[in-house]
């Protein structure tokens, strides 16, 4: 499993391909929700984005492709100020419990150190126990709730943050 950071760098062919892969996992985890492929490719061309896929390079058999042949298994979304906030992350159904949200996760915290910014925050679903373990084992803490944030369901949203520096 490889992360790749989209924005600057990738191949703009290869580019629109794992976008158009990384919107059909979006669509599929958030449904309506869902932030869309026109916002993904916003998301590459701003400085203050840092967008990246999870990809397995390997086939059945254990045979490494290319990039153009591998399957994107998740995605993850920084955006970062002073602050950075972690906007999403999600991995593909098929793929969970293997550790992709975690280096996802990862990949951001570097990214966030490297821009150096003050913290991470993120909101989050008070239900998404998975989503909040995960936050958690990173080093995030709770520092709120914010009332009936989510619609369809509603749903308090609980704020969680890192502090980096
Ligand atoms: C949250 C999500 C990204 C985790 O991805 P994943 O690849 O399955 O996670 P990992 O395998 O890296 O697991 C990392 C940790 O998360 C926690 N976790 C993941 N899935 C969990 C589950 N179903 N129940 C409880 N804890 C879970 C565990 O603490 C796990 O560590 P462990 O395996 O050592 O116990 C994935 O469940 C997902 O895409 N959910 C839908 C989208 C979403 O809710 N995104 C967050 C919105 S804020």
């Amino acid at each position: 499993m490889e992360i790749l950071e989209l924005n600057g760098g990738t191949d703009p062919k290869l580019c629109e391909e794992i976008l158009d892969r990384i919107a059909d996992i979006d669509r599929g985890v958030f449904g309506d929700s869902a932030w869309g492929r026109t916002a993904f490719a916003e998301n590459v061309v701003n400085d203050y984005d840092f967008l990246t896929a999870a990809v397995d390079k390997t086939d059945g058999s254990g045979e490494v492709r290319d990039l153009e042949g591998c399957e994107v298994c998740g995605y993850a979304l920084l955006r970062c100020f002073d602050d950075a906030e972690l906007i999403m992350i999600a991995v593909d159904p098929l793929f969970r419990r293997r550790g992709i949200g975690e280096m996802l996760l990862e990949g951001l915290i570097g990214e966030a150190k490297k821009r150096e910014a003050a913290g991470i925050f993120l909101e989050v679903r008070e239900s998404n126990e998975a989503a909040r373990a995960m936050y958690e084992n990173a080093g995030f803490a709770v520092t709120g709730v914010r009332r009936d944030y989510y619609h369809a369901p509603r749903e308090n949203a609980v704020i969680m943050q890192l502090r980096l520096h």
